[in-house]
Formats: structure tokens, C-alpha cells, sequence
């Protein structure tokens, strides 16, 4: 889609006139330019209360010198940026071809946050996957759509910036879901590593590193070794490092990346497990961020780090009752292979320090015990450290990818340490609370800072997003399949702190 901003003037295209409840006429200054017979249907429509305004409510109106829809917005009162960047958001999931592909969008009265979290909403709701479609089969050609935002002058200035930073995140958004929607015959753990030495090149500020299978053997990295060695096709772990030469303690996201989940030896029921081609979504998201951060020229340093394997039963694979050794040196009992999530995030984790670290954050499709808990509505949010755990919530918020707070109790750590022969163990006693048993185990890989009596485990959060990688059907902002979920919320924490 390509969005331009401009004063009121002139209609390019179809005219998109959002109205609140209860309006009773549109007045003059809003349908300037407007031709005429259009003009007194748009009148007539609003003045007789045909046009309700409420939410959600999209009249299209054909005349014959022009075209409108007028948007429902619900109440003036209720107006805020979530409201506005799901109506963009429908706008367009809406949208059909005969309403031809150029709009002009008139916004009165909107703040200039508004007013972009509309375009932001159009923006992430126009994509489709359908790389694997043969062209012509479904009828529907590709159209590229063309959005006009008209508001008053002294905005037009901010409302391109903000717009065009919303374009650049969304970038992020489309390449995190694009990644998440990958089948996974064709996404597998070294064609994430080639997909990123491919996204590097030409980079300046950007540097991709792998450590393939051996390597990470030679390490000694035997969570990421253990998940991945039952598959053909071999783990490893991809690091990318934005602005590297910039000194001082900077940002570490770790992303789960099983880019097929069977479940292993402890296989799982067939039934939906092909969604299990989304586990590897919090790679998607660390990868989406990172562009995003790119596209926004972001010049800060920033390192992620993408755990990939391929969680499969075969001769090779792990089986449960082996113990590991990971590369923090702690031993694991591996009593389940399908609790593989947090055995290659172990490594990733331990592995940030190397990148000294100002926080770490890591995200994961880790369990379906936090689905559970929070429904596909909100991510679960764990952390050892407040600041850092209220501010990825706000920044959660801000952007409408909500995190939820989640406990990380003594008693669940204690629970995880209970192996009877070795450091860890890496299910849960029980069933219950599966989501925080699996943070508390992660929390036994977050590095720490300083000696002796300064000891520190540095700033940590996890985010649990099994729920909100895929499948919401709320979410105004997808049609369907991977989301791309937290791409937007890191991005807003790390660049606006
Ligand atoms: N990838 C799954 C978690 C998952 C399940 C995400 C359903 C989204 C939807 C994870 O690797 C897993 O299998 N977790 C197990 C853990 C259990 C064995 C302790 C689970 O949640 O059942
Ligand atoms: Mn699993
Ligand atoms: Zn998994």
C-alpha cells in the first residue's frame, strides 16, 4: 500500500469519510472538492440518520461523478488508537475491488496519533500469503491499494512522519509473519540462517552470524543439540547484531525458533499439529524486529538471538530420561522431548551474555498451559525485574499487543530443581500452572552481572506467546494465520526509551 498525507483537497479515488454516532449532518469545510451529486447523497445519507455512525458500519455510496464509504466510529468519546487502528484495520479487510484502489481519507477533529493508527491498521491488514497459490486460480489479481490521508494543514507535517514510521514497522510485521507462515518442509533451521545471511547483505550496520550444528556441539550447547539432533534437517543458532561498534550494555532478544514441533519421542496427538509449523514464531518476531529497527534507522546496538531446530522422533532423537548437559553447564532431565521450547532457550539465553546485555528478553510459543490461562487475547509476561516488566506491558498496550503479567513464585523454581539426578529437571511435577513452571526453569539460564557480593541476574522478561502468535480471531489486524505478534511492542520499547 503507499500512503501519502496531504491537506484537504482534491478527491483521488474513492472518498472515506469516517463518522461518529449521533452526527446529524457533514458539514461544508468536510466536502470540499467533493463533486456534486455525491456531495448531496453524502448529505442526504447522514441527515436522514441512514447513516448511524455506529461502530463497524460501512455505507458505500456510488454516484455518478464519484464514489464514498462512509465509516461507522461508534462514539466520539470512545475514540482512542486502538479504536481507530482496528477501523483502518476493517476498512481494508473489507475492502472490495469494485471500490477501486485509490482512497482519500478525511479525517476532523482526530489527534495526529489518531489519525495514524488508522493508516497503521490499514497498512498491517493488507497482506495475504499466497506465495504457495498458483496466480490467476482464485479470479482475484494482486492490486496494489492507494491512500490518501487528508487532514488539516498544520498536521500534515507530523502525520507523515508518524505514517511513514508505522510503514517502515509494519515492514517488520509483514517479514515476521511471512516467516511464521512458512510451511515447514521449506522453512527449516539452516534456511532461517540463510534467509538471514540473505536479509544482511548490503547491510552496513548489520552483522549475521550462525553457529551451525557442529559448532554448537563443540560448545557444548546440548539443549539446542538435544532438540534438534533427531531431525535431518540440524539445529542451529542464528545471531544477528544491529550497530555492533556502539559501546555500553544494549538489548538482547532471544526468540524460540522449533521450526516443526512433533513433540519428539513424546509425540504429540495429530489432531491440529500442523499449527505446530508455528513454533518457531518468536524467531519470526526477533527477525521482524530487527528489520523493523533497520527500516528506522535505529542506532542503537541491539543483538538477537534465534534458537532453531526441528523437534523430531527418530533413531537419533533425544529421548526422555537422558539428561544434558547445556551451555551454561547445568544438567537437565529431559522427562518429556516435547517440552523442547525452553531446552534450546537455555542455550540462547545463556548465550546473550556474550552481547552484554542491558536486559533479556526472550519470546516463545512455550506452552499451551498459558493459552489456557489467557485465551489468544494477551501474550503471558514474566520477569525478575519490575521496570523492565512494567515497561514492556505499557509498551504493549500502547501498541494493542497486550502482555500480561504472569508469576514467577519461589515454589515454581523449587518445583523445576527436583530432579533426583540432576541439576534440573525440565517438566513440572503436576500439570498445573505449566506456563510458570516453564518460566522458572528459564530463569536457571539468565546470566548474571558483577561478582561476589554484586552478583546480579541481569534484567530478564519472557514472554509466553503461544496464544498470540496465531489464531485470534479478535485481532482486527489479521486475516488469518501468523501475526506477528510483539514485533511492534519491542520495537516501541527499545526505541522509545
Ligand atoms: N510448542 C508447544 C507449546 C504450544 C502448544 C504452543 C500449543 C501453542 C499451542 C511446546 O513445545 C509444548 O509442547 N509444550 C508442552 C509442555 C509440556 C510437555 C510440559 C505443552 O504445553 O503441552
Ligand atoms: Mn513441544
Ligand atoms: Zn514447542
Amino acid at each position: 500500500m503507499e500512503i501519502t498525507v496531504s491537506n484537504i483537497e482534491h478527491v483521488n479515488g474513492t472518498l472515506v469519510l469516517p463518522i461518529n454516532k449521533g452526527d446529524e449532518h457533514i458539514t461544508d469545510d468536510r466536502l470540499g472538492g467533493v463533486a456534486r451529486s455525491l456531495r448531496n447523497q453524502i448529505e442526504l445519507i447522514v441527515s436522514s440518520g441512514d447513516a448511524t455512525g455506529k461502530k463497524g458500519e460501512v455505507i458505500t455510496l456510488h454516484a455518478a461523478d464519484g464514489k464514498a464509504a462512509i465509516i461507522g466510529m461508534g462514539k466520539e468519546s470512545e475514540r482512542n488508537e486502538k479504536t481507530c487502528r482496528d477501523a483502518g484495520a476493517k476498512f481494508v479487510g473489507q475492502y472490495k475491488k469494485r471500490h477501486g484502489v485509490e482512497f482519500t481519507i478525511r479525517f476532523f477533529g482526530w489527534s495526529e496519533a489518531e489519525m495514524a493508527a488508522f493508516a497503521e491498521g490499514m497498512i498491517l491488514r493488507d497482506y495475504k500469503y499466497d506465495k504457495y497459490k498458483s496466480k490467476g486460480e482464485d479470479g482475484e489479481e494482486d492490486v496494489s491499494l492507494k491512500a490518501i490521508l487528508q487532514c488539516e494543514e498544520s498536521s500534515v507535517k507530523a502525520l507523515g512522519k508518524l505514517v511513514s514510521t508505522a510503514a517502515a514497522v509494519a515492514t517488520g510485521v509483514h517479514l515476521a509473519r511471512d516467516l511464521g507462515n512458512c510451511p515447514p518442509n521449506d522453512l527449516f533451521p539452516m534456511a532461517y540462517a540463510h534467509n538471514a545471511v540473505e536479509w544482511a547483505k548490503g547491510k552496513e550496520n548489520v552483522q549475521v552470524n550462525i553457529i551451525s550444528f557442529e559448532e554448537a556441539k563443540e560448545l557444548g550447547m546440548g539443549g539446542l543439540v538435544g532438540v534438534g539432533m533427531g531431525s535431518d534437517r540440524k539445529p542451529c543458532m542464528v545471531i544477528f547484531e544491529l550497530n555492533r561498534t556502539v559501546a555500553g550494555p544494549a538489548p538482547v532478544i532471544v526468540g524460540k525458533g522449533i521450526t516443526f514441533d512433533t513433540g519428539g519421542i513424546s509425540i504429540k496427538p495429530s489432531p491440529s499439529m500442523d499449527e505446530m509449523k508455528y513454533d518457531m514464531h518468536g524467531s519470526a518476531t526477533v527477525f521482524g524486529l530487527i528489520q523493523a529497527l533497520h527500516a528506522t534507522n535505529h542506532e542503537g546496538r541491539v543483538t538477537i538471538i534465534a534458537c532453531m531446530a526441528e523437534n523430531m522422533p527418530d533413531a537419533g532423537a533425544q529421548r526422555p530420561g537422558d539428561v544434558i548437559t547445556t551451555y551454561s553447564g547445568k544438567t537437565v532431565e529431559v522427562l518429556n522431548t516435547d517440552a523442547e521450547g525452553r531446552l534450546v532457550l537455555a542455550d540462547g539465553l545463556w548465550k546473550a551474555a556474550d552481547y552484554d546485555p542491558s536486559y533479556i528478553i526472550d519470546l516463545a510459543t512455550l506452552t499451551g498451559a498459558c493459552v489456557v490461562a489467557l485465551g489468544h487475547e494477551a501474550s503471558g509476561l514474566w520477569s525478575n525485574n519490575d521496570d523492565l516488566l512494567n515497561n514492556i506491558k505499557e509498551a504493549g498496550e500502547a501498541v494493542d499487543e497486550i502482555a500480561w503479567p504472569m508469576p514467577l513464585f519461589p515454589a515454581f523454581e523449587k518445583e523445576m530443581k527436583d530432579s533426583k539426578i540432576a541439576d534440573l529437571r525440565n517438566l513440572g511435577a503436576g500439570r498445573w500452572g505449566g506456563s510458570n513452571t516453564a518460566a522458572a526453569f528459564l530463569k536457571q539460564f539468565v546470566p548474571s552481572k558483577g561478582e561476589g557480593e554484586d552478583k546480579e541476574q541481569i534484567p530478564w522478561a519472557h514472554m509466553d506467546i503461544a496464544g498470540t502468535a496465531w489464531g485470534a480471531k479478535s485481532n482486527a489486524c489479521v486475516a488469518h494465520g501468523a501475526t506477528g505478534i510483539h514485533v511492534r511492542t519491542l520495537h516501541r520499547l527499545i526505541t522509545k526509551q
